[in-house]
């Protein structure tokens, strides 16, 4: 294998690649990953010499505390390449800080932001022909940590291991997007991780959603788990709600993550002088808005759908339909959002971040 050593950054090259395998004209989203992949461990209280190696399995001692304490947390973030092959990222450094705000709550070391960002753009160089430029696609980049430190007691693990991994992908949902707002689950609550990315989180929504999905939804919307009366997520996205002409979403919480889209979806608004109230909405309002006419559009805002527009919402078994509606916000917001990430538009927030 060849090696080669950079500043920080240790690179041990893949001996084949596995690209002429994919077809990026069908790219799923999440299932390809490709050539290598970064990885850092901790131990003796420290991080030590981060690399870049060829993807491969983790081997982990059955104690390892990630098995029994479900210490993980990890980052969703996208690269994209613009007409003359050029590498961007999308607002990088909100990503950074935000894995360590979900260490420190799940009471694992913070990882430095140079270790972050140089491995970041190193990994995205050595496997940069794997950023797909076929439409609507782009290379989704997943950040985790995880408790590799053994020991059957319930307390802190004491090494850890940062890894990223990336996966060239297509569209997250294909087709309509029906939602039921849940009155019985909570995917968080005060005082907990619900604001954290902590893999628990996304395992405690699976079997509420498979619930949801075997009636004919394909997502939850969470409510706030003490009145079940306030809308706050979906899934792995933050909601917005357009009454008449206002944009509507709920303000952050300790139960509610603080999206990137969602602030960027935010600050457009703010921008463009849309009508915008960040405040809490209740099921009652929406089911009134919906029942009155005023209810033009709901949707989701995250990483990995970028903006995904709502077509209607399930609430005590009835459904609503939301309206088609030419000139919407969703779209809006996305076409403006994406013209950004693919370097298309001037990008007047500099929220894009050039890897070379
Ligand atoms: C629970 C949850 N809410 C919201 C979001 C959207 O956050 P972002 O826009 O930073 O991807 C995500 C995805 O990261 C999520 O997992």
């Amino acid at each position: 294998m060849n090696v080669e050593t950079s500043t920080k950054i240790a690179i041990q090259k893949a001996k084949s690649s596995k690209i002429s395998e994919v077809d990026f004209n069908n790219l799923p989203f999440g299932k390809i990953t490709t050539d290598h992949m970064f990885v850092c461990d901790y131990n003796n209280g420290s991080w030590q010499q981060p690399q870049i190696v060829p993807y491969q399995n983790i081997s982990l001692d059955p104690s390892a505390k990630i098995f029994h304490y479900g210490q993980s947390i990890f980052e969703g973030m996208k690269a994209y390449k613009d007409e003359d092959n050029k590498i961007w990222l999308f607002r990088p450094l909100e990503n950074q800080k935000r894995i360590n705000i979900s260490a420190k709550r799940l009471a694992m070391p913070e990882f430095p932001e140079d270790y972050f960002m140089e491995g970041l753009k190193a990994l995205l160089k050595v496997d940069s022909d794997w950023i797909p430029k076929t439409p609507g696609s782009s290379m989704y980049i997943r950040p985790f940590v995880l408790a590799t430190g053994n020991g059957f007691h319930a307390s802190p693990a004491e090494e850890y291991k940062f890894v990223i991994a990336c996966a060239p992908s297509g569209a997250y949902f294909g087709g309509e997007l029906k939602v039921l707002i849940e009155q019985n689950y909570s995917r968080s609550a005060n005082g907990g991780v619900g604001f954290a990315k902590a893999g628990g989180n996304y395992a405690g929504q699976f079997y509420p959603t498979q619930l949801a999905i075997d009636k004919g939804y394909q997502q939850v919307i969470w409510t706030d788990d003490n009145t079940h009366e306030y809308i706050e997520e979906a899934g792995a996205m933050n909601v917005f709600v357009r009454i008449g002409d206002t944009l509507l979403t709920c303000p952050t919480s300790d139960r509610i993550l603080d999206g990137i889209t969602r602030k960027s979806v935010i600050d457009i608004a703010n921008d463009e002088g849309i009508p915008l109230e960040v405040r809490k909405i209740s099921v009652k309002e929406l089911v009134e808005a919906a029942n009155n006419g005023t209810l033009k559009e709901m949707f989701g805002a995250g990483t990995a759908a970028v903006v995904s527009p709502i077509s209607g919402f399930g609430f005590q078994d009835k459904d609503y339909e939301l309206p088609t509606i030419e000139n919407s916000y969703a779209a809006h917001f996305k076409k403006r959002i994406t013209d950004i990430q693919y370097n298309r538009a001037e990008d007047k927030f500099g929220w894009r971040y050039e890897v070379k």
